[in-house]
């Protein structure tokens, strides 16, 4: 496995190698099997695996984790060696933002809804990143969790709106056996909130629950997750709401599949989890 934190060196590389078709992980460390997952995916899809690592300033707020956010670069190229990994690419700051940006990417109605209402400036820093990475990498193959459901919808807009010419792959959400989605903010969680968070997925599937017996009004179905979550988690809801699927318009009526995301506010970390229901 080769490592650098240069995009001279990394372009150099791939392209020196005879590195075949080309799939990117795009991460910010603190690998766990979620991410291991991607990693899988990828490899099924390309012949060569980077793994990019790089906690991304321009995504957080200035109240946000930047600075609590899980970093362990050593332990985190050690499970990718294991997994096979064939690049790891691990920037500095200094090296993906030499200098403030004079373009910026700006999104419309996506980010108008949940984390792009809840965290400001959060998408757009995450397309502005990925949008390097896709430069520095040139991937043939890009693999997103679907964990991240808005993030991975907004990807899969970037790439048709830029024709970026790259597939992204979508991959399932892992989950610990308690259901609790994996996430490199759990750590940042105390024993009592390990303890309770896996209440959330419990609350997503409640609400599927309520759906199959019958109820339409996605309302209720809201007020029914609410007050389970409420009774169960010491957790402040930050956001819960039902969405289209895949257009992600708001639904009053619960005619057709539709997402029903969810955000749980804790002390140092910020829990999303989300849960596509299917109306047959
Ligand atoms: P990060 O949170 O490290 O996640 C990297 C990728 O792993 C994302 O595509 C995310 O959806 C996926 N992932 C995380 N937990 C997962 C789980 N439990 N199951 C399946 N996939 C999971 O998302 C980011 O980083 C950043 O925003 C990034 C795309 C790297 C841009 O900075």
């Amino acid at each position: 496995m080769k490592t650098t934190g240069n995009i001279s060196e990394i372009r150099k590389f791939l392209k020196s190698e005879d590195t075949g078709s080309i799939a990117l992980v795009p991460t910010m460390g603190a690998l766990h099997s979620g991410h291991m997952k991607l990693v899988e995916e990828a490899g099924k899809h390309g012949d060569t695996v980077v793994v990019s690592i790089f906690v991304n300033p321009l995504q957080f707020g200035p109240d946000e984790d930047f600075d609590n956010y899980p970093r362990d670069l050593e332990r985190d190229l050690e499970i990718c060696r294991e997994a096979g990994v064939d690049y790891v690419f691990h920037p500095a700051t200094e090296e993906m933002y030499p200098r403030e940006p004079e373009l910026d990417i700006s999104l419309k109605s996506m980010a108008d809804v949940l984390d792009g209402l809840k965290r400001p400036g959060h998408f757009e820093g995450v397309v502005t990143v990925v949008n390097k990475l896709f430069n520095v990498i040139r991937p043939d193959y890009a693999a997103f969790g679907e964990k991240d459901r808005q993030q991975l919808m907004i990807i899969q807009r970037m790439v048709e709106d830029f024709n970026h010419d790259v597939e992204i792959l979508p991959v399932k959400t892992e989950r610990h056996a308690s259901g609790l989605a994996k996430s490199s903010r759990n750590t940042n969680l105390s024993d009592q909130e390990v303890s309770e968070a896996p209440q959330v997925y419990k609350g997503l599937k409640l609400g599927q629950e309520i759906i199959h017996d019958g109820e339409k009004d996605a309302g209720a179905v809201i007020r029914g997750i609410k007050n389970y979550i409420d009774a169960h988690t010491s957790g402040k809801v930050d956001d819960l709401q039902i969405f289209s699927y895949p257009d992600l318009d708001p639904v009053d009526r619960i005619e057709t599949d539709i997402i029903i995301f969810i955000a749980l506010q804790y002390e140092r970390a910020r829990l999303i989890d989300n849960l596509l229901v299917e109306i047959s």
